[in-house]
Formats: C-alpha cells, structure tokens, sequence
C-alpha cells in the first residue's frame, strides 16, 4: 500500500468513538497486539492506560510516525508499546496477547488468502479466553449494488496543512468483494499553481452474513457484533461492522 503518509493522516483520523472502545475494551488486560497499528493512534492511548501494546506495521512512513509519537511519551509509556515492522498476514511474536486489535478497517487490506492467514496468526497469538476486536464497514450494501466504476471523480473533503488547502476527491471501482479508491488530492500552496497527487487504497471487503464464516475457517468464533461506537446493534442502517471474536 503506497501512500503519502502525511497526506493519509490528514483525511483518515478514525471513527468518532472508536478510540475510546478500544480502550474500554482492552482496560485492567496486560496484553495487547495491534495489527496495521499505523501511527499508533489506538496503540499509545492503550499503552498509556497501562497494558503493554505490540503494535505491527508493514508501512514504513506509519512506523516512522508511530514510533516519532512514541518518542514524546512518558518514559514508562513509551517502555510498554513495542513498535515492530512486520506483516499482518505472516508474523510469529513468540508470545500471546489478552487482546488482539484491528482497529479502522486494517483487515480489508488484505486479500482473501491473507486475509485467512492473518487470521489464523491471529488464533495463534491469542490466549485462551482472549479476544480479537477488530472494526470494518459491512459490505452488504456494495455487494448488493453490483460492479461499477465512478468514472468522475466525487469531491469528499477539504482539509488544511497549516496554510496549504487541500481539496479532496474520491474515485471507486468496485467488484464482487474488492473495492479500488483512488483519493486525488488538489494541493494548493499560498503563491503556487495548485498540483495533484493521488494514491488509491484497495478494500477487500466482507458482507454481514461472509463474516462469521470467515472467522470460523480460522478456528475463531463470533461472540458479539455491534454496528456502530455507540453500541448501537448491528442493523441495516450500521456504519460500521465491530466484532469482537474468541477461540472455537
Ligand atoms: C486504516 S489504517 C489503520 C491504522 C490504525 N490501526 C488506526 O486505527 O489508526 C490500516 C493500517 O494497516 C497497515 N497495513 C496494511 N496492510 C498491512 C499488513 N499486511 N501488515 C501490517 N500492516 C498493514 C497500513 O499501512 C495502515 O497503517
């Protein structure tokens, strides 16, 4: 996934009450694994209420921000987070964790057969009794509405970058369980013509009823599903798919 790491950090920020899940689910535990940790954003606030976080990311500009940000915490934080270079879909820790996170939709980043990789990783580092948690966007809709591809580019954003503007757009090609999104960025510096850059991330995307499925392929089992941050229930309005998974 190539990316401009501060042009990513500027539109993707998270999910309103995402970070504070996280957080009330992995409290008083002394473990925690997060896979696509990114710039530690969830990873340090858990480090901080007490547990020792693994966090694993194959980015290396993410890594670099993370481990900037662990840099400026409390030395006895910064001591419990542990910031690794490495792939979701093939790692072996040596060690299993009360909790293993996947916050912001990281597992659609992988395609199906490491997808099922990732996951049986997952089952592998987990304690008995731990949990997987992770937080996707349902893919029902989508998968209802077919192939297609948004040819003209929609505007979704306009962000800024201390005095630069930065207008957003968004183009999407969607098939059966893959969507491409190439977010175009139009730069405008004070002074300057305004230029473009443009990266496109590729969401390998599962409908309510794949998941369990999925999970079950990897020896892992669904225990509650919920369809937004504010516990609301898994419905056909849901925003967002969170799951929280165990062993069997
Ligand atoms: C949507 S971001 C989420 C970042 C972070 N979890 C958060 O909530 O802010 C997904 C992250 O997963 C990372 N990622 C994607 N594929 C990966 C892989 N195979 N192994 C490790 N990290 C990966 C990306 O580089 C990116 O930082």
């Amino acid at each position: 996934m190539a990316f401009d790491v501060r042009l990513y950090r500027l539109l993707h920020r998270g999910t309103p009450g995402d970070v504070d899940f996280y957080r009330a689910r992995c409290a008083g535990r002394a473990s925690v694994l997060e896979l696509g940790c990114g710039d530690g954003r969830v990873a340090i606030p858990i480090a901080r209420d007490g547990a020792r976080v693994v966090g694993l990311e194959r980015h290396p500009g993410m890594l670099a921000a993370a481990r900037a940000a662990r840099d400026a915490l409390p030395p006895a934080v910064a001591a419990r987070l542990d910031l690794r270079a490495g792939d979701m879909a093939d790692f072996a820790l040596g060690a299993r964790f009360e909790r293993v996170i996947v916050p912001y939709t990281a597992l659609y980043c992988l395609d199906p057969a490491r997808r099922h990789r990732c996951l049986l990783r997952i089952a592998e580092h987990l304690t008995p009794g731990g949990r997987l948690i992770f937080d996707v966007w349902p893919g029902d809709e989508l998968a209802e509405r077919g192939p297609f591809d948004d040819e003209a580019p929609e505007w979704i954003d306009g962000v800024r970058d201390g005095d630069v503007a930065i207008e957003v757009f968004e183009r999407d090609v969607h098939r059966p369980g893959r969507i491409d999104v190439t977010y175009i960025h139009q730069i405008a510096r004070p002074g300057e013509m305004p230029t473009r850059e443009r990266y496109t991330l590729t969401h390998h995307y599962l409908t309510t009823a794949e998941l369990p499925r999925v999970l079950a392929a990897a020896g892992l089992r669904v225990l509650e599903q919920l369809g937004d941050f504010d516990g609301r229930p898994l419905d056909d309005e849901a925003e967002r798919l969170i799951v929280v998974a165990g062993l069997g």
